[in-house]
């Protein structure tokens, strides 16, 4: 039936001489209609939710201001503020439910899922369904400042890693929380906004591995290809595309503190850079993905403005299961998924795509039968093709919870004082002010620590230079985003609730520790075992305390010190043990907040068929299967010095070319 359609549109675009025709009528046979069927069994997300751990009521003094200001018509009787004014995606005019079949099936329309679906339906030539468990983005997701309260909401699929003795100590239960985004756009709604492609050393690396195509020169031009970059000093700058549909700018409130920063680190001899060039050894202001002051997500950025195309389904709310394999040729050829309590089976005539990020990726992958043979037989499941589907995983930590006072006012973002109607006016007027904040993050600088064994400029920290520390929100928002135990924050940061104080974060970029993941269930709303392993090599330990002495050492200068910038030296009580500033002090502490800055990666680690970790190959075919391919942040084979964004999208570009490549789209 998509072929009939098909002519009808292709005969429009002929006669016109124009584009695709997003307003062409279509009458569908009622026999073209997806049948589908009341849920039985496993149906429901009572599994995953009960996982939540804070269930006190979210508190926000910004929200508050927003709601007196009455800017926008927020009803604080919703039972979730955030569900007011949400992004609404309807199927196209004229179709009443989802056909029985597609050219392409793509699970998940988050950064890399909203890209890859806007080209593949790009042209009219092929039909695309897009499935996507969350919703759409709501005002509130836009505005940056409240980033981090997103943690709390039904944006995120509520995550949490397994108990790991000896780190996470400091948190609620000793487990640590890695929330995902859940939306369309998906983490790209949740996140901290910041743009960062990857070093030139990192994808050459990848590369040299065996996968062709993913040189950084390369992927350069698949980051450019859909880069608005909108940056200061930067106007003609070969690294940066100006055309694209994803705005890159600079952000537009910047603390004193900034300055500090980048005046700090020229004392000790370090450049400013551009760190989206091959020339990225150094510090510089964070480049966002942000438009106008607001958030730019990827469901912003590509979908939002092809609401009409008639050959792009997208279903919200919509969990899918399973990829259906056909067993005795290895082929996919559709996806069942849950929508509104029914079931259905929707066939794939040319491919199924899986971009649902690091840890639903391979969770469907394994119950669909591809993934470690013993795991999946010790389940009850079939095995269709005995592969390492959550074998590696990498994942960047931070430790938040360094704090610097300072003896003057107005140099950081308490929120208690900036939740004004004035900021808020400012913000809805002008698009800057402290609501444009990152949450306070807004420079980054690129080190190699001394115990580094590296050659050459290839960082092992990431320092991310903030104007807000734990302390700088009263716990209600940072601290409980990332579930932090009330016997850490009331003792070590609410004494210093009164004073402005900031933090300097650092990233630890290549964790020699490796984690993994484990199907627990053949419910697949039970969420897989999540083991991080964190900090179960001793070099990584030392990297990150080697960290924090960088970090003391840069704020023990004269651009910070003319601030009164003075290290807190108040002990975890957990650590009491060891002396203040001491190795072992240190270790107990980022053993204490362990905090993920979300990049899961390597789940399904792509790899030549060569590579015995491997589950994608080089086109991001899932090997021994045809048909079916991973596009998203879980390909990713080793450890990047990014945050994964930016990269996910750029997967989810240059996904879209090969897959174009194959079918002859072009
Ligand atoms: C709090 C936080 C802050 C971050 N900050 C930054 C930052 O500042 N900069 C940066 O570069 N990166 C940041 N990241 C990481 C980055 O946003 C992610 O790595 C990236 O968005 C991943 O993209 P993806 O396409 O792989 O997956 P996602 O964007 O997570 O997309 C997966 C989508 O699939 C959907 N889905 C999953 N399973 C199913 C199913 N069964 N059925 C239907 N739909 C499904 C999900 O709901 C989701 O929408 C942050 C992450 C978090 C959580
Ligand atoms: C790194 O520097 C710190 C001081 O900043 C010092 O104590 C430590 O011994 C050095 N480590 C190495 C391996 O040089
Ligand atoms: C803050 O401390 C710095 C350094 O000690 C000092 O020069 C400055 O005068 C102090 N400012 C205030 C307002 O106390």
């Amino acid at each position: 039936m998509w072929n009939n359609i098909f002519i009808f549109i292709f005969l429009i675009v002929k006669s016109s001489g124009s584009d695709y025709d997003d307003e062409a009528t279509v009458s569908v046979a009622e026999e073209d209609y997806a049948r589908s069927w009341e849920c039985t069994g496993y149906c429901g997300d009572n599994v995953l939710r009960s996982g939540r751990l804070n269930d006190s009521p979210m508190k926000s003094r910004v929200l508050d201001a927003m709601m007196s200001s009455q800017i926008l018509p927020l009803t604080k009787d919703k039972p979730d503020l955030f569900t007011n004014f949400i992004d609404q995606y309807d199927l196209p005019k004229g179709f009443t439910g989802p056909l029985a079949e597609y050219d392409f099936i793509i699970v998940g329309a988050g950064s890399a899922g909203s890209v890859l679906a806007s080209r593949l339906s790009q042209g009219g030539r092929a039909s695309v369904l897009l499935l996507e468990a969350g919703q759409g983005e709501s005002v509130l997701t836009d505005v940056p400042i409240l980033a981090p309260l997103l943690q709390q909401t039904g944006y995120v699929w509520p995550y949490v890693m397994e108990y790991e003795p000896n780190v996470c100590t400091g948190m609620v239960d000793g487990r640590c929380f890695w929330p995902r985004g859940k939306a369309v756009g998906g983490t790209s709604v949740v996140n901290y906004m910041i743009y960062t492609r990857g070093l030139q050393e990192d994808w050459d690396r990848i590369a040299a591995a065996g996968n062709y195509g993913w040189s950084y020169n390369e992927v350069t031009q698949f980051y450019m290809k859909h880069e608005r970059a909108n940056l200061k000093g930067l106007k003609n700058s070969p690294w940066h595309g100006r055309d694209g549909e994803l705005s890159v700018e600079d952000i537009p409130f910047r603390s004193k503190l900034s300055k500090a920063f980048l005046d700090a680190a020229k004392l000790y001899g370090h450049r400013r850079v551009d760190y989206n060039t091959p020339d990225a050894f150094g510090f510089s202001y964070i480049q966002a993905t942000l438009q106008r002051g607001q958030r730019a997500s990827s469901a912003k950025a590509f979908l939002h403005n092809h609401k009409k195309r008639k050959n792009l389904h997208i279903l919200t709310t919509t969990r899918a299961t399973k990829v259906i394999i056909d067993p005795s040729n290895k082929m996919a050829v559709g996806v069942e998924f849950h929508k509104n309590g029914r079931v259905y089976q929707i066939r794939a005539n040319k491919e199924v795509i899986l971009s649902a990020g690091p840890i639903e990726s391979p969770h469907l992958l394994m119950l669909s039968g591809v993934g470690p043979r013993k795991q999946l037989q010790s389940l009850g499941i079939p095995v269709i093709q005995d592969l390492k589907v959550g074998q590696t995983l990498y994942d960047h930590i931070s430790f938040p919870g360094l704090v610097f006072t300072l003896n003057q006012t107005k140099l950081t973002l308490v929120e208690r004082k900036i939740s004004t109607v004035q900021n808020i006016l400012q913000y809805q007027q002008y698009g800057d002010g402290p609501m444009s904040s990152l949450a306070g993050v807004e420079t980054i600088g690129y080190i190699k620590t001394n115990v580094s064994d590296e050659i050459g400029d290839y960082p092992d920290i990431e320092l991310l230079g903030s104007c807000a520390s734990l302390a700088s929100d009263e716990g209600d928002i940072v601290a409980k985003g990332i579930r932090l135990s009330n016997w850490l924050y009331n003792d070590v940061y609410k004494p210093v609730e009164g004073v402005e104080s900031f933090t300097i974060l650092f990233m630890l970029l290549h964790p020699k520790s490796k984690g993994y993941l484990r199907l627990q269930s053949v419910d697949p709303y039970q969420q897989p075992s999540l083991y991080g392993n964190y900090l179960t090599h001793k070099k990584d330990v030392d990297t990150m305390v080697a960290a924090i002495r960088y970090i003391i050492k840069l704020v023990d200068t004269p651009p910070f010190r003319k601030y009164g910038a003075k290290l807190y030296r108040k002990k975890f009580p957990n650590c009491l043990e060891f002396e203040f500033d001491s190795d072992g002090y240190w270790e107990c502490a980022v053993r204490a907040i362990t905090a993920t800055l979300h990049h899961q990666i390597a789940t399904c680690r792509m790899g030549p068929r060569s590579d015995p970790e491997a589950v994608v190959d080089p086109e991001l075919r899932v090997h021994g299967i045809s048909n079916l391919r991973v596009v998203d942040s879980s390909i990713i084979p080793r450890t990047i010095v990014a945050h994964t964004n930016a990269p996910a999208i750029m997967i989810g570009e240059k996904g879209a070319d090969m897959i174009k490549r194959t079918w002859n789209l072009y």
